[in-house]
């Protein structure tokens, strides 16, 4: 497997382009990210083609996916006016409906990637978005998911949540909570919601994403269970970026600069003898050579997939930014404040959505989606959430900074528009898009076949192992 068709959230990397590469013989992976409203709103949109409703035929436990069905199928879809049913945020003690609801996504989403052939299917999710990791990989592993891959925060304790999940066995995740005086401990019991007696699960291999072969080093001696390899992460990837190592500069558009130290030693890497892929503008067949030589097993490609006709990315908004790149005028910059992570994340420039400042601005802050709240203690000991994204005072009362919610966007909001499922407010306030893109956008031109002006995934994996 030389290629892996890195994870794209939201809803960028869906079941059908997982399901393309994967059928190709590379590893095709889906985005894990906050399937919940990617499922509830498919259907409100009316399941087009069925795919949902087929695979939550699928489901083991028929009652858990005809609720959902029922709570949100509507055959005729949605018109555009009309608003998405709005879910409860994630809690550090969430309903069962909603841990039913986002184990049920998971499923949904690796079943239609594995559906029709034989070869193994990833799941990436995000370390930093904690709340709904237990059910969410559950469900991906009664869908039988080959890989589960990590980035954005430190996953030791992954590993083991898929040793106890492969038994059936009940499982805790520690959530991230600033100020809490203890630990405080996400848990999921499969047995409360598929029953006992169920034959084992397939121990998914766990491939953490990292930027620093420090990083790599500890996974291996201080996580809970195996990490299987390793996906090394350079600067120009699309996504999140890790930020630059020691003093923080910026250039003169604001963004971060990184410099020697932010390379990954690979000698060490290799040392650890694990299998490794680079990433980050590795969309080339003279990188696949090249990583090859430096003895990786391969890459992983993300924007050259985002930009093919299998991609979730909105139609309108691709063939916006295919333009672009035949006429040599795309714009790719590492935003260091738009994400409420604090991680910089790569945004191309596209009229009408949030790289425009004027439509940043125009947006109100509403926070209504919440993956990427931060938990923290309050003063009665109880755990509360807030975002940097949401309305500056309701923040600030939290304990939050002021000068923390400046050029933040919502990209939870944001990131579902991009794959055109806008949330609409008051029948008229349509929620705009963000596209994140790698520095790689410039180049996707070299995947159209001769006189075409669209690629598919087929044509990138042919351009990249051409020659192998
Ligand atoms: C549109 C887009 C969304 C992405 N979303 C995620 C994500 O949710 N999780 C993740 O680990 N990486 C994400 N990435 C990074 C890719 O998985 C991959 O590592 C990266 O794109 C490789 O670099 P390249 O863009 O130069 O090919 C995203 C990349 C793109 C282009």
């Amino acid at each position: 497997m030389v290629i892996i068709q890195g994870g794209m959230g939201v809803g960028i990397s869906n079941w059908r382009l997982a399901r393309t590469v994967s059928a190709l013989g590379q590893l095709g992976v889906v985005s894990g990210t906050a399937l919940d409203q990617v499922l509830a709103r498919r259907l409100q949109m009316g399941d087009p083609g069925g795919h949902m409703r087929r695979a939550l035929a699928a489901f083991p436990v028929p009652d858990l996916a005809e609720a959902i069905c029922e709570r949100f199928y509507v055959p005729e879809g949605k018109t555009r006016r009309e608003a998405f049913q709005t879910l409860p945020l994630p809690t550090a003690t969430p309903s069962v409906e909603w841990q039913a609801l986002v184990m049920v996504a998971n499923f949904v989403e690796v079943f239609l990637a594995r559906d029709g052939h034989a070869n193994p299917v990833g799941i990436n999710f995000l370390e930093k978005i904690q709340l709904p990791h237990l059910p969410s990989i559950y469900g991906a592993m009664l869908a039988g998911v080959d890989y589960v891959l990590m980035g954005a925060g430190i996953p030791m304790k992954i590993p083991g949540v898929l040793d106890h999940f492969a038994k059936h066995e009940p499982a805790t995740y520690p959530l991230t909570v600033s100020g809490a005086d203890e630990p405080v401990l996400l848990s999921f019991d499969p047995r409360e919601f598929v029953g006992g007696d169920r034959p084992p699960l397939k121990r998914p291999q766990f491939l953490a994403i990292i930027a620093s072969d420090v990083l790599a080093l500890s996974l291996t001696r201080r996580a809970n269970g195996a990490v299987n390899g390793f996906i090394v992460e350079g600067p120009t990837a699309g996504g999140h970026n890790a930020p630059p190592r020691g003093a923080r500069q910026v250039n003169d558009r604001g963004e971060p600069v990184y410099g020697p130290r932010d390379v990954v030693n690979l000698e060490k890497l290799k040392a650890l003898g694990l299998p490794f892929w680079l990433a980050g503008g590795a969309g080339t067949a003279d990188r696949v050579r090249e990583a090859l030589a430096a003895g990786a097993t391969g890459v992983q490609v993300g924007t050259a997939f985002a930009m093919c006709a299998e991609s979730g990315l909105r139609d309108d908004l691709r063939q916006t930014l295919l333009a672009q790149v035949r006429d040599g005028a795309t714009d790719v910059m590492t935003n260091a404040v738009a994400s409420p992570t604090g991680f910089p994340f790569k945004v191309a420039t596209v009229a009408d959505s949030l790289s425009d400042a004027g439509v940043l601005a125009a947006r109100p802050r509403i926070c209504d989606l919440g993956y990427l709240r931060d938990a923290y203690q309050e003063a009665d000991g109880t755990i509360g959430f807030r975002c940097p994204s949401e309305p500056v005072n309701v923040f600030v009362s939290k304990g939050g900074e002021r000068p923390d919610t400046a050029g933040r966007a919502c990209i939870c909001n944001a990131l579902l528009a991009t794959v055109g499922m806008p949330q609409m407010r008051a029948g008229r306030l349509e929620e705009p898009p963000i596209v994140t893109m790698g520095d790689d956008l410039a180049g996707v031109g070299r995947f159209l076949p001769p006189g075409a002006t669209d690629y598919s995934a087929a044509d990138v994996i042919a351009t990249l192992t051409a020659g192998l």
